[in-house]
């Protein structure tokens, strides 16, 4: 298997996640690993292509490694969209096959494409026959009634054919009737066996496990029973210093020290101070920081001094200071 930043640095990503690893997620998320995969929230290929929505691509340097997830079904406007995104510098691209929401429904991206793995290996040959840059495909174990241990492996070996050689799977079917999207990622039930029989069938793909993994331990132990990579989301965009801060020692064998929500904080400041010179809002940043010392003393009034303060108008990094003080303890 061929080895590019992404691949190695997808053995630990965040999910992608809409309205929520924007650009400033991802750039906090770097502070605190240099070497896990940051992915975008979804862009779908008509936005880009047919909406010339292509400022959805702005993304820092410091982002790198940095994957784009696209949505949509459609080959040619898929590969049109992948050449954007290749241009604008990401370091993988990745089609969403595991979205359940109404909306993405309606336009035929996501899980719902999980029933048409054919149109999805000609949206990857499309994508990759566009681009240099790798094409990588998110998906779940299947959708409604379908029998996952046929779907999958079917879905699995079709995609592949199209030269996909890299899946996060989602070890949970989407139920694309009845749950709303937030359900669909809680109720049911998760596989993880079904996704390590994947691996083993199909040794000769990257195959990423998520859903469902709370801790860095777990991740870890994930790793060690063998998946080529893990991808979290909930529990790394609410506890981002847990699960990102430590991941570099031990995930990608770096030397330490780990990163603090401290470090964090210190390192977001010029950017946050950027961002408002350029005429950005400081709750635009802070809102994806609350997060960052959830379990230690003094978290409560970092998240209450933030949330109560950072809409107003003119705030500035220097709440962001005062903030901090309520958890180190040194006056503002
Ligand atoms: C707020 C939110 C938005 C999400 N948006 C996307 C998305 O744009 N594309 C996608 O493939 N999955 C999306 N997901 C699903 C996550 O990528 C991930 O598959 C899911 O949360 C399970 O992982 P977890 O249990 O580690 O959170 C979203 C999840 C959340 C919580």
């Amino acid at each position: 298997m061929s080895q590019t930043p992404a691949t190695e640095a997808a053995r630990l990503s965040v999910a992608p996640m809409m309205d929520w690893t924007d650009r400033h997620c991802r750039f906090l998320h770097r502070q605190l690993s240099e070497k896990a995969l940051l992915y975008t929230e979804m862009v779908t290929a008509p936005a880009l292509v047919r909406g010339g929505a292509v400022h959805l691509l702005d993304h820092a340097p410091e982002e790198h490694p940095v994957a784009l997830q696209l949505g949509g079904s459609e080959p040619e406007e898929l590969a049109e969209a992948a050449r954007l995104g290749a241009e604008a510098g990401y370091d993988e691209i990745n089609l969403n096959v595991g979205c359940p929401s109404d909306r993405v429904q309606s336009g035929t991206f996501g899980a719902v494409l999980m029933k048409q793995p054919d149109l999805v290996a000609e949206c990857c040959a499309a994508m990759i026959g566009a681009v240099e840059t790798e094409v990588t495909v998110k998906c779940r174990i299947g959708v409604d009634d379908q029998d996952a241990e046929t779907v999958l492996p079917d879905f699995l070996e079709r995609v592949g054919a199209a030269g996909v050689r890299r899946f996060t799977i989602h070890a949970r079917k989407a139920w694309l009737q009845g749950l709303s999207p937030k359900e669909n990622r809680d109720i049911p039930p998760l596989d993880y066996d079904l996704v390590a029989r994947m691996k083993e069938r199909f040794p000769q793909f990257h195959i990423s496990l998520n859903g469902g993994i709370e801790t860095l331990d777990a991740a870890v132990a994930h790793l060690e029973a063998g998946f080529d990579g893990v991808m979290l989301g909930r529990a790394a965009y609410h506890r981002p210093v847990d699960i990102l801060g430590a991941v570099d020692r031990r995930v990608f064998g770096a030397a330490g020290p780990d990163r603090t929500g401290e470090d964090a904080v210190k390192a977001m400041l010029p950017y946050i101070e950027n961002h408002l010179i350029s005429g950005g809002k400081l709750h635009q940043v802070t809102r994806h920081m609350l997060g960052l010392f959830t379990g230690q003393p003094g978290a409560r009034a970092w998240r209450r001094v933030l949330s109560e303060n950072a809409t107003k108008p003119g705030a500035g990094t220097e709440l962001v200071e005062e903030a901090l003080a309520q958890v180190t303890g040194i006056a503002a």
